[in-house]
């Protein structure tokens, strides 16, 4: 019997790609930069499978441009790229890939709040620049874990595994998430009060139009002076010329920013002129492990979909009803 047909937009870890391979007829696109739309559009077309990646934008013309097309497995944990509602529709069934990231996204967010709190980068630059001729006792100066309270705004996996994480710190940690409940010692509040109180405050809600600029001129007002921001949710989240003013200002005290608005930042953004604002390139997830384990949870629900199973992981599970 002819293998199934399918698209993967990058060359993903081998783990998940070569379980792709024995299953499927795989076209895999090769270059380090995306498919253009054009190029997207035009190797769905006969496709029964597609597995896409976050900068892939995957919406009802796609869809409608592989009328073949059974399962959509986008190789991330987020689908803000993905038009679910449009899938839905069409009963396609969209696979992500939530849990195998969660560690390594905590980690990250936990990293960068450190680097920011013990200015890492600066010290760094610094060094480099030549400019190291003593030990200063006003040199660089930080802020302390201990003791500080941290906000988590969304407390879903990734957000309780940083409330695990800032036991360990000493850290009082609050959130703001309707739909959780209480874990790791963290206590419910509402944005307002986390807003005020919190000397760090780390973002991990998916981007939705509920979500948009959350993170705006308004709410960065109500930040502490001292309060560092931390995003490794989505670039958007934040509005970036409110979060440009505020760190200029000295409103706030630093941001570190795992994403940005737009993805890639560009070279000209005036955000990079702020030596109190640390960026990596969304590197969240990436560990060697982690993104194996992306890629294989990517791969299963490909087949699963196109076997006509149920995804292990699936954003639409309505689908199934
Ligand atoms: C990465 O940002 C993801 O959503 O997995």
């Amino acid at each position: 019997m002819a293998k199934p047909k399918v698209f993967v937009t990058r060359i993903v870890p081998e783990k998940g790609l070569s379980l792709v391979r024995d299953f499927c007829e795989a076209d895999i696109w090769q270059d380090e930069m995306p498919p253009s739309r054009a190029d997207l559009l035009a190797r769905v077309r006969d496709v029964d499978g597609l597995l896409s990646l976050l900068t892939d934008k995957i919406d009802a013309e796609l869809m409608d441009a592989a009328p073949r097309l059974k399962v959509i497995s986008n190789m991330a944990v987020g689908v803000d790229n993905v038009d679910v509602a449009a899938a839905t529709a069409r009963r396609i069934p969209v696979g992500n890939t939530p849990g195998v990231l969660t560690d390594a996204t905590a980690d990250h967010a936990f990293a960068l709040m450190l680097s920011a709190a013990r200015r890492i980068v600066e010290g760094e630059k610094y060094v480099r620049a030549g400019k190291w001729i003593t030990w200063h006792p006003q040199l660089l100066l930080g802020a302390d874990f201990a003791g500080a309270t941290l906000g988590i705004i969304g407390f879903g996996r990734i957000g309780q595994a940083v409330a695990k994480r800032a036991q360990g710190f000493d850290l009082h940690v609050i959130y703001h998430d309707p739909s959780a409940r209480p874990a790791y010692g963290a206590t419910p509040t509402d944005l307002g009060t986390l807003l005020r109180e919190s000397d760090f405050i780390s973002l991990h809600v998916p981007l939705t139009e509920q979500t948009r600029h959350m993170i705006n001129a308004e709410t960065l007002r109500k930040m502490k002076p001292n309060a560092i921001l931390v995003n490794t949710a989505r670039g958007p989240v934040v509005d970036s010329q409110a979060l440009y003013i505020a760190l200029k200002s000295k409103q706030i005290f630093a941001a570190a920013l795992d994403v940005t608005e737009p993805e890639p930042l560009p070279v000209d953004s005036p955000l990079l002129e702020l030596d109190n604002c640390l960026i990596v390139p969304h590197l969240g997830s990436a560990s060697r492990q982690t993104r194996d384990e992306m890629s294989f949870l990517a791969a299963q629900n490909l087949i699963a979909g196109l076997k006509g199973e149920r995804l292990p992981n699936c954003v639409n599970p309505q689908l199934y009803d």
